[in-house]
C-alpha cells in the first residue's frame, strides 16, 4: 500500500509498505479522507516539542473497514468510522478514573505511534467511533471538533451565560459551536478579522472581538459590567492566556485548550479575587465523540463549513508548504483519497 512518511522536519516521503493485518481485537481501515491539524504542520515545521521522527502524520481520519480481526464487534466490513486516535492503557489512575484522555502513557496515532497518512492503518476495534449517516468530509471532522466538545462539557457551559473563546483556529471555532449548540452566548475573540467573520457567517457567534481593540471595554459592555462566566483559550499564546484573567467574571471557570510550551503566571490577588477555576482541557473522551456525531447526524452541526482547502494523496508533497502560509487563508485542509 501506499503510504507518507514524514522523515524529518520539512521532509515528505512516498513509500510502499505491505498492508497491515488484523490480528485479534484489531481492525484495518481503508482511509478515505484525512484533515490536517496543527499538529502535522507543526510536525512537518520541526516545531512540535517531543515529537520523535520518522512518522507517519495523520489522526483525523475518515475511514471504512476494511477488515476484522476476530473480535466481538457489530461493525462489518465497508461500514463509515472514525476513531478516537488517542489510544490508552486502560489501567493506570486517569484510565480508572474515566479519563482515557490523559492516560499517563497515551499514544496519540500521528504524534506518539504512526497514524493514518496512507491508504490503510491498523487500530484497536476499542478505538473505533461508528459513523453511520457521515459524509467522508464531516468523519475527518469528528475529532477536532470533538476537542471542542470536550472543552464545553468539562467547562460545564450552562444556557445563557457569556463564554468568551478566544482564538479562532479549527479549535476554538470547535468550541464556539458546541458552546452554542449549548446555548451560550459566545463572544468570539481573535487578531484576524477574518476568522472572526468565519465564526459569526458560519457558526453564528454573538459577539466578535478583535484582541487589539481593547476588548476589556467592549466585553463590559456585553456583560453589563459583569465579564464572562466562561474563559477559554484556544490560541495557546502565552499573552492570550496570562490576558484572559482580565475578562473572566468573579466566580468564573477558565480553561485552556490550546498548548503553550512555557510556563504562564497569574496575578494571585486578580486570581483569589474571583475564586478562579482553572483548569486544562486535554483531548477528547467517547461522550464527546458521540455528542459530535450525533449533532452533525441531525444537521445542528455544519462541519464541512470548516473545509477551505482539499488537496489529493498523490499531490500532498507538493502542496504541503503552501498549507503553511498564512496567506493561503487555510482554516481546515484535508487529503483525499480515491
Ligand atoms: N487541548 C487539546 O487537546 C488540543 C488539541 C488540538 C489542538 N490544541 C491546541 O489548540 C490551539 C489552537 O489550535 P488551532 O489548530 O485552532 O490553531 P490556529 O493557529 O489555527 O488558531 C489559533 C488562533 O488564535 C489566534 N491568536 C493567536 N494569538 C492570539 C492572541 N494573542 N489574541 C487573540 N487571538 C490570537 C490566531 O489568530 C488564530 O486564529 C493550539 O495551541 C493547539 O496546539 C489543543
Ligand atoms: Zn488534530
Ligand atoms: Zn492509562
Amino acid at each position: 500500500m501506499k503510504q507518507i512518511i514524514c522523515l524529518e522536519p520539512g521532509k515528505f516521503e512516498h513509500r510502499e509498505v505491505s498492508n497491515p493485518i488484523a490480528e485479534a481485537g484489531m481492525v484495518i481501515l481503508k482511509i478515505k479522507r484525512i484533515g490536517i491539524c496543527g499538529t502535522d504542520l507543526h510536525a512537518f515545521e520541526g516545531t512540535q516539542p517531543f515529537f520523535s521522527y520518522p512518522r507517519v502524520l495523520g489522526h483525523e481520519l475518515a475511514c471504512e473497514i476494511a477488515e476484522i480481526g476476530s473480535t466481538d464487534t457489530h461493525y462489518k466490513t465497508g461500514d463509515p468510522v472514525t476513531i478516537i486516535p488517542y489510544f490508552n492503557c486502560g489501567t493506570c489512575i486517569a484510565c480508572r478514573n474515566g479519563k482515557p484522555n490523559c492516560c499517563t502513557t497515551i499514544e496519540v496515532a500521528g504524534v506518539h505511534i504512526d497514524g493514518g497518512m496512507g491508504e490503510y492503518m491498523k487500530v484497536p476495534a476499542y478505538s473505533l467511533i461508528d459513523g453511520f449517516g457521515l459524509n467522508t468530509d464531516q468523519l475527518a471532522m469528528v475529532e477536532p471538533m470533538a476537542i471542542g466538545a470536550h472543552a464545553v462539557r468539562i467547562s460545564e457551559i450552562k444556557k445563557n451565560e457569556y463564554v468568551l473563546i478566544t482564538g479562532a483556529g479549527p479549535i476554538g471555532l470547535g468550541i464556539m459551536a458546541i458552546a452554542k449548540l449549548r446555548g451560550a452566548i459566545v463572544l468570539a475573540m481573535d487578531v484576524n478579522n477574518e476568522r472572526l467573520e468565519f465564526a459569526k457567517t458560519n457558526f453564528n457567534v454573538d459577539y466578535t472581538l478583535n484582541a487589539l481593540e481593547n476588548p476589556a471595554e467592549q466585553i463590559s459592555k456585553i456583560t453589563n459590567g459583569e465579564m464572562a462566566t466562561v474563559v477559554i483559550d484556544a490560541t495557546g499564546n502565552k499573552r492570550a492566556i496570562e490576558g484572559g484573567l482580565e475578562f473572566l467574571a468573579h466566580g468564573g471557570r477558565m480553561t485552556l485548550v490550546g498548548i503553550q510550551k512555557e510556563s504562564f503566571s497569574f496575578n494571585h490577588p486578580e486570581f483569589h479575587k474571583r475564586e478562579t477555576t482553572l483548569r486544562s482541557s486535554r483531548n477528547a473522551t467517547r461522550e464527546d465523540f458521540d455528542l459530535v456525531v450525533e449533532n452533525i447526524r441531525n444537521g445542528k452541526l455544519n462541519v464541512s463549513a470548516l473545509i477551505s482547502h482539499r488537496v489529493p494523496f498523490d499531490a500532498l508533497l507538493e502542496l504541503f508548504p503552501q498549507l503553511l502560509n498564512p496567506q493561503m487563508g487555510v482554516i481546515k485542509a484535508i487529503v483525499e483519497l480515491d
